[in-house]
């Protein structure tokens, strides 16, 4: 295999180059009311998570992310969070907390917080202070504007604008007290801080501060792509509603109907996101953690390389999520996205470094997006992924139950549902839309982001053992657990996909091309098969994985080494090492890693 085409030296990006934590660790993405419940009520909480602590050190984690675990109404599970610097009750208390936090930390393990800074919720009080009149001290704190006027484009009256929300029908919503509209970019229960008014950014960054001064290792930061407006608040004009064109993007088939629903999508929102402003907070919020020892870390809800900034004063990683979104991973789509990644990477003053994830609590999980191929079945493709992951260039971040193979459960029942989103949509349908209960519903529970949101599986026992059996777990459990897809029989068996993470992650933790390498794509691979080279110093590891359903023989000009084989069936090789023939036969689905000395 002679062509090569390389992407990337070894990027350092810590102060004065040194390399960080954040760019070595394995993350693992918690999200806390599914992951383990320790006091027997059906919501996960601290304790739980406490307990786990060694299970998330087997598995190799370097850092886990928790989705918010602030006190909240729950209408958006924590993203509403009614109090920046306490914990929510149902998860445990302060001490709760703290204990958690030390046990993470005597294990190696960081702890990075969900920061949610474009909205709160609207039972917080600054913003019950805030609606309350016109000229309370919080007044300002908001997004308020008053009605659309007489002459103006928009109804007289009405909301300021025809702006949309992401999660309901308009972003705008009255209150009576002070005669005028906040604006929400997601529910009215989430009204948008106002990011231009200084007292605001300086309450965040004291939250912030507040969990640096205890220890926490950074943040991920929610929504910041949304955090101002075009402060002219024009109309967007595009005739559609959130609604609408939710239908058009169901509705598109082809490609060329797909990319215009994205094309409205944008244009709909053009006034609402990557808005002038978001560097200079960023900045700022970059400054605060600047203040601590330990390389604390923030990762943005964006895939905008922009908000990297120079490379070394706005975010320390944005995710990929043109990967995360790609209709299917295959070699020729990852390829494209390497290759546009971390170009854009690359292309900063001081190289920025990736971030990879195939899933999240948002969107469906990987066993089930990524489960079919035309050659393959979703275990064979969940191992292709979770090699992918682990091998990549940046920093991989896991998702919880992802590692066992957990897939999306559809929750047969509306009444079970706890996506409040998922709720206005089927309210929407059945009520603007005059479509029938039956079928909204479907919709509603199909589309629901509780599909990927279901508890940890733990056992085969009641709830899959994440509660005691006469609690009620507060998503339904999806199924697979009863069929073996748990941590307790996965753990026992040394063919899982739990044990299969486990030593690649032994594998990427050992070895600095792998955590730290370039990324090369070798040409050519055999048809179907994604063949790259990770090099760092004078080492060079070289992994082919094979997303086809044939037999590819793979030639090898270099002397090889393996480290890892899974013949596309078994694992065959583990932790020894051995010597491979200059040519390979790879099984279909097959994941080879192996260490090559190149002349
Ligand atoms: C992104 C979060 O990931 C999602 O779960 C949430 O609903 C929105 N931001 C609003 O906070």
């Amino acid at each position: 295999m002679g062509n090569s085409e390389k992407s990337g030296s070894a990027a350092h990006n810590g102060p004065e180059g040194r390399r960080t934590w954040w760019q070595d660790a394995i993350f693992y993405q918690i999200y806390p009311r599914s992951f383990a419940d320790g006091n027997g009520d059906g919501i996960g909480d601290f304790p739980g998570m406490t307990a786990q602590l060694d299970y998330l050190a087997k598995l190799g984690v370097g850092a886990v992310w928790l989705s918010p675990h602030y006190p909240s109404p729950m209408l958006d599970c924590g993203y509403d969070v009614s109090d920046y610097i306490s914990v929510a009750p149902e998860y445990g208390s302060m001490d709760d907390f703290k204990a958690f936090l030390a046990g993470a930390h005597e294990r190696g393990i960081k702890v990075v917080l969900d920061l949610v800074l474009n909205h709160c919720s609207d039972k917080h009080p600054w913003f019950i202070e805030s609606a309350s009149s016109r000229d309370n001290p919080k007044a300002d704190w908001f997004v308020w504007k008053d009605p659309a006027p007489d002459g103006d484009p928009a109804p007289q009256g009405g909301p300021p604008t025809d702006w949309p929300s992401f999660f309901v029908d308009s972003a705008w919503t009255y209150v009576e007290a002070r005669k005028q509209y906040y604006y929400h970019i997601f529910m009215e229960e989430q009204p948008d801080l106002n990011w231009r008014n200084p007292e605001v950014r300086r309450a965040i960054y004291d939250a912030a501060r507040f969990w640096l001064d205890m220890g926490v290792d950074g943040f991920r930061l929610d929504a910041v792509g949304s955090l101002f407006e075009n402060p002219a608040y024009p109309m967007q004009g595009t005739g559609h509603r959130l609604h609408s064109q939710r239908m058009l993007n169901h509705a598109a088939v082809t490609p060329a109907e797909k990319k215009e629903a994205g094309r409205v999508w944008q244009r709909m929102f053009r006034y609402q996101m990557g808005m002038p402003g978001i560097h200079d907070a960023m900045k700022e919020l970059r400054a605060v953690l600047d203040e601590y020892p330990g390389d604390r870390v923030l990762i943005g809800e964006d895939d905008n390389i922009r908000y990297l900034g120079r490379g070394d004063d706005e975010l320390h990683m944005v995710f990929n999520f043109p990967l995360m979104k790609a209709p299917a991973i295959t070699p020729a789509a990852v390829l494209k996205n390497q290759r546009q990644r971390l170009a854009l990477h690359a292309a900063l003053p001081v190289p920025g470094w990736p971030c990879n994830t195939l899933g999240n609590h948002d969107s469906t999980r990987l066993y089930t997006r990524f489960g079919q191929s035309k050659d393959l079945g979703p275990e064979r493709l969940a191992r292709l992924n979770a090699a992918l992951m682990l091998t990549l260039r940046g920093t991989p971040v896991l998702y919880n139950g992802g590692e066992i193979g957990m897939e999306d459960y559809i929750i047969p029942d509306l009444s079970k549902l706890r996506d409040t989103v998922a709720l206005w949509r089927y309210k929407s349908l059945t009520e603007e839309f005059g479509m029938g209960k039956d079928e909204a519903a479907g919709h509603a529970c199909a589309e629901s982001r509780d599909r990927c949101r279901t508890p940890m599986q733990w056992g085969p026992g009641p709830h899959a053992d994440f509660c005691p059996p006469q609690a009620q777990p507060w998503l339904p459990l999806g199924p697979s657990y009863a069929r073996g897809v748990n941590v307790t029989q996965e753990d026992a068996d040394p063919a899982s996909l739990l044990n299969f993470y486990r030593r690649l992650g032994t594998l990427r933790r050992k070895t600095p091309a792998l955590r730290a390498g370039s990324w090369e794509a070798r040409f050519p691979a055999p048809v179907g098969c994604l063949v790259y080279l990770r090099r760092a110093g004078d080492e060079s590891v070289l992994v082919a994985l094979n997303y086809s359903g044939k037999k590819h023989k793979l030639s090898l000009e270099e002397s090889a080494q393996i480290l890892f084989l899974d013949d596309g069936q078994n694992i065959v090789v583990q932790a020894e090492e051995r010597a491979l023939e200059a040519s390979y036969i790879l099984g279909p689905g097959a994941v080879l890693i192996a260490r090559v000395a190149e002349g």
